[in-house]
């Protein structure tokens, strides 16, 4: 296609194509689920596509199956936000959801405020929509509100423009499995509503926990001024594409109005449905936290004894490790020798959405099995000493 036809959102995406099996190796990269991990939702699908026929296979309804929302609101009631099931829309995942909400909040030239570094997919989505970025650093109890409280005072003083929201992923965060402190929960809520602008908390990682007890939700601080977005990915399985928004009634009612699909698939909203209130969701939430934290202790381990000289953070749910690698070390120029070594990860260069810092590399544990785990830290661990020695002998 000429250049000239593209809108200017579409002039920087990349036009080739994803190379069929670009993702061979052993499975360091994607947030992919552990396959032993997949529910059984056969029985669910069964009375979805019997009983309930003439539901599912019809459109659906744009804000959401009733009963699904209702179970999403009694979830939130269960983690302490109180959020009825009229503030609740179905959408297709929580990428679907952050879409969304920069259709219903943005302006080209907008500013919003992310983590540095932040989740990495949602960084194309908001620059699609001509959003500039503030990056406020992260420590070990999440975003450093002392920073943003700063950076907020300095526009006000300037007479400059305020960001549209603050992004924010609390819960074991996407890349560096921080999660935020109660502290700075309450101190980023107290910041938001004396500047009136609005949090977008996105939280999926949120069950996956190994140990230690949950922080409050954002949602559950500040109902009013925060916008959460939740997902089944990581719930049940990714890919049921199916996740929500919580807000007022009043943006609920425009958002169902820029939602193009018209409603969700009404048939995986039943599956989820049915299986939820069989009970099925307890047990899978039990397996998931028992396989991934297995799988957690097990790269922890095989990056300590073969990759001593990374460091990290031992995160306590979630799916990722994030590493940072000796100072000079270059994260893209080690996931490119990972590749070549059959092992995949994704450079930490990647979730930034400003100036990138070069010396991170983020692991999924997520994905791979225990012999992959070790096998593929063994292999990275080659392909860093071979990048060492051949920066040593430049
Ligand atoms: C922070 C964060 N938000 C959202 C998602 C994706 O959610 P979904 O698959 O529902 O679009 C992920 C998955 O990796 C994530 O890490």
């Amino acid at each position: 296609m000429e250049r000239s036809s593209l809108a200017q959102r579409a002039v920087h995406l990349s036009a080739t194509m994803p190379r069929p099996g670009a993702h061979e190796g052993i499975p360091f990269d994607s947030g992919h689920a552990f396959p032993g991990v997949l529910p059984d939702l056969r029985a669910a699908a069964e009375l979805a596509l019997s009983e309930y026929r003439a539901e599912t296979l019809q459109y659906g309804v744009r804000p959401g199956l009733p009963e699904l929302r209702e179970w999403i609101s009694g979830y939130l009631h269960g983690e302490g936000a109180e959020v009825p099931a009229e503030e609740v829309v179905v959408v297709n995942g929580a990428k679907h959801g952050i879409d969304l909400l920069c259709r219903l909040l943005l302006d080209e030239g907008d500013s919003i405020v992310v983590t540095a570094p932040t989740y990495f997919t949602a960084i194309p989505i908001f620059k699609s929509f001509g959003a500039s970025f503030i990056e406020v650093s992260q420590d070990e109890e999440g975003l450093d509100t002392s920073e943003l409280e700063a950076v907020l005072a300095r526009l006000v003083r300037e007479g400059r423009r305020l960001p549209k929201f603050i992004y924010n992923v609390p819960d074991f965060h996407n890349p560096t499995g921080v999660t935020m402190s109660r502290r700075r929960r309450e101190a980023l809520v107290e910041l938001s509503a004396r500047h009136r602008i609005l949090i977008l908390e996105d939280s999926p990682y949120r069950k996956v926990r190994f140990e230690g007890a949950p922080e409050p939700m954002i949602k559950a601080l500040d109902r009013a001024n925060t916008i959460l977005i939740g997902t089944f990915a990581k719930l049940i399985a990714p890919g049921l594409r199916i996740g929500w928004v919580s807000a007022s009634t009043d943006a609920l009612a425009r958002i169902i109005q820029l939602k193009s699909d018209g409603g969700s698939c009404p048939l995986t909203q039943r599956i989820i449905v049915e299986f939820c209130r069989a009970g099925g969701l307890d047990a899978h939430i039990q397996s998931v936290q028992r396989t991934y934290g297995s799988h957690r202790d097990h790269m922890v381990a095989a990056v300590r004894r073969q990759l001593p000289e990374l460091s990290m953070t031992v995160p306590h749910g979630g799916y990722y490790l994030w590493l940072k690698l000796p100072e000079g070390m270059d994260g893209d120029e080690l996931t490119t020798r990972a590749a070549d070594a059959g092992v995949t990860i994704l450079a930490g260069s990647k979730f930034f959405a400003g100036q990138p810092q070069k010396n991170y590399i983020r692991l999924a544990y997520s994905h791979a099995t225990p012999v992959q785990i070790d096998e593929g830290v063994g292999r990275l661990a080659g392909a860093l000493r071979s990048m060492a020695s051949t920066s040593a002998r430049a």
